[in-house]
């Protein structure tokens, strides 16, 4: 145990027993997953896998050079292309998907607690939510798998002709996801990929490669046909730059942030890669008096303080109508204050630790900018212990639309707490910011419900309810927040280009 005593208490935060352990004491994972082999980096590098409860190096990770991702673009473009996998059919691919399901599920506690040692999420949150949702995801694509087709067309020639469309795969897919859902953001890319026969080259984000590398094993062991998903581990500017860039990727998938998302699509265009791009969000989360405003505020704190509030849509800006302010308020605070901030690995958590100490630091800082700029600090604003990076759940209330704090995505357990008048105002606010990802609506009117839905420029909208995803329905942005759909029967459209076949009948 390493405990910390602080202004707000102790944390003590147990050892992670660590299984499967090499003789250096670390996880056994490490390796990548290049043409079905495990694999060091070409040049021998190694990164250090973090476990961010306590600060410690659990695992050291192969960091992939530009020799490695050459060699696994090659060996997704040969799966591609020929061998066992083309010979599989849609049904074949299914079978696969559903096989790696089971396989997740038989090993579902391992892979949850790899997803709470290596992110610091609750372990509540990986086995219940992170993990089970992954699994359905593989199960959903897998009835995809053989049920993607095109159309035959009517046409307005005048010769007799037969004119209809195939839905092929793209190709190599190159996918880069970030460390706040690791292995849900690598099911809902790898998924949908597979459904449509691509081969795939995916590169965790570097905070985070342990359950995908466990994964890896379990699509090896589910047949999964060698070359068609490798695994590259390693940073952003090394590891994902040389994969943007390689001529040979058909289509980039990226989840991240806005900066890099720019980047990506400045050097895929020089070779006419198909991007899609979930970026960040500011979702607003509006409630109107005539909600229940007990059930909306106990909603308004998970929609922020899930995931230690580390969610593209986080409903972070809270907008309350001001006649149900004061209700809404007592609940929101009085609750978020109690939320108790704990060891990942105790089921009873429901909050753990950010990803990493520049996570924290960054967190912090919009903490601090939030009292400067004149917003009330309510709740929370603190670190929590010395070890790990931990931050109590912040609530800044009488926030403007125009502060950094309700500008800027923070990606850690801060709320900003809006006040508005009416519809229209409410509007204006939930639209004033560059993104456009999600967001909630809160009233028992349901004209005013529909309405609002429609002025709102966000990808997702939910109505009396925050951050519920389904593997069924599309996800992505508008505006900065992105664009392409993942998910659901959208998603098809993301991994297949149609080709057009006219036949001249006369
Ligand atoms: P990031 O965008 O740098 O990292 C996400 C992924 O992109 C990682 O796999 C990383 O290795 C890769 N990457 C980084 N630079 C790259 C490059 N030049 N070429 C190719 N791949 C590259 O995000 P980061 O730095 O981890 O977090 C910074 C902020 O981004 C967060 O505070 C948050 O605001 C936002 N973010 C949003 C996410 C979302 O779900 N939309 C997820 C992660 C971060
Ligand atoms: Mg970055």
């Amino acid at each position: 145990m390493s405990e910390t005593a602080t202004s707000n208490g102790t944390i003590a935060v147990a050892k992670p027993q660590l299984n499967q352990l090499n003789s250096d004491g670390h996880l056994r994972y490490g390796k990548m997953l290049i043409d079905g082999e495990w694999v060091e980096a070409a040049d021998g590098k190694t990164f250090d896998a973090i476990y961010p409860g306590t600060g410690e190096t659990i695992a050291k990770v192969a960091s992939a050079g530009k020799e490695d991702v050459d060699r696994a673009v090659a060996a997704a473009r040969r799966a591609f292309e020929g061998g066992d996998y083309k010979k599989m059919n849609g049904a074949d691919r299914g079978k696969l998907l559903w096989k790696i399901a089971d396989l997740m599920e038989q090993n579902i506690d391992e892979l949850a607690e790899l997803e709470t040692l290596n992110n610091g999420k609750p372990l509540l949150e990986s086995r219940r939510v992170d993990l089970p949702q992954s699994i359905n995801c593989f199960r959903y694509f897998a009835g995809w798998a053989g049920k993607v087709s095109g159309q035959t067309i009517e046409t307005d020639m005048n010769m007799r002709a037969l004119a209809y469309t195939l839905r092929e795969p793209v190709g190599v897919c190159g996918q880069i996801i970030p460390w706040n859902f690791p292995i849900q953001m690598a099911t809902w890319k790898i998924a949908p990929a597979l459904a449509c026969g691509n081969t795939v080259v995916i590169k965790p984000a570097e905070q985070t490669s342990l359950s995908i590398l466990r994964l890896g094993e379990l699509m090896q062991e589910a047949g999964m046909p060698a070359g068609v998903v490798n695994i590259i581990t390693g940073d952003g500017p090394t590891t994902g730059a040389a994969l943007v860039a390689h001529p040979d990727v058909d289509k980039i998938a990226f989840t991240g942030s806005v900066e890099v998302g720019k980047l990506i699509m400045r050097t895929a265009a020089d070779s006419l890669k198909k991007v899609t791009l979930e970026l960040g969000g500011k979702s607003p989360n509006i409630i109107f008096a005539d909600a229940n405003i007990e059930f909306a505020a106990k909603v308004a704190l998970s929609g922020i303080f899930f995931n230690q509030g580390q969610m593209c849509t986080a409903g972070s800006r809270i907008l309350i109508e001001e006649a149900a302010r004061e209700e809404f308020m007592e609940v929101l605070a009085g609750r978020a204050a109690k939320m108790v901030v704990g060891d990942p690995l105790d089921p009873k958590t429901r909050m753990g630790s950010l990803i990493n100490e520049e996570q924290m630091n960054r967190v912090l800082g919009y903490i601090q900018k939030g009292t400067d700029e004149g917003a009330n600090l309510l709740v929370g604003g603190e670190r929590v212990g010395e070890n790990g990076y931990f931050v109590t759940p912040t609530v800044f209330d009488r926030v403007k639309n125009e502060m950094t704090i309700a500008q800027e995505e923070i990606f850690g357990p801060v709320a900003s707490v809006i006040t508005f008048s009416d519809i229209e105002e409410a509007a204006a606010i939930a639209n004033g910011t560059r993104f456009g990802l999600a967001a909630g609506v809160w009233t028992n009117d349901l004209k005013k419900a529909h309405l609002f839905a429609q002025k709102v420029k966000a990808g997702t909208v939910w109505v009396n309810t925050y951050n519920m995803t389904d593997n069924a329905l599309p996800f992505g942005g508008y505006k900065d927040s992105g664009f392409g759909r993942e998910l659901g029967q959208a998603s098809l459209d993301a991994y297949t280009q149609i080709k057009t076949v006219l036949v001249d009948l006369n």
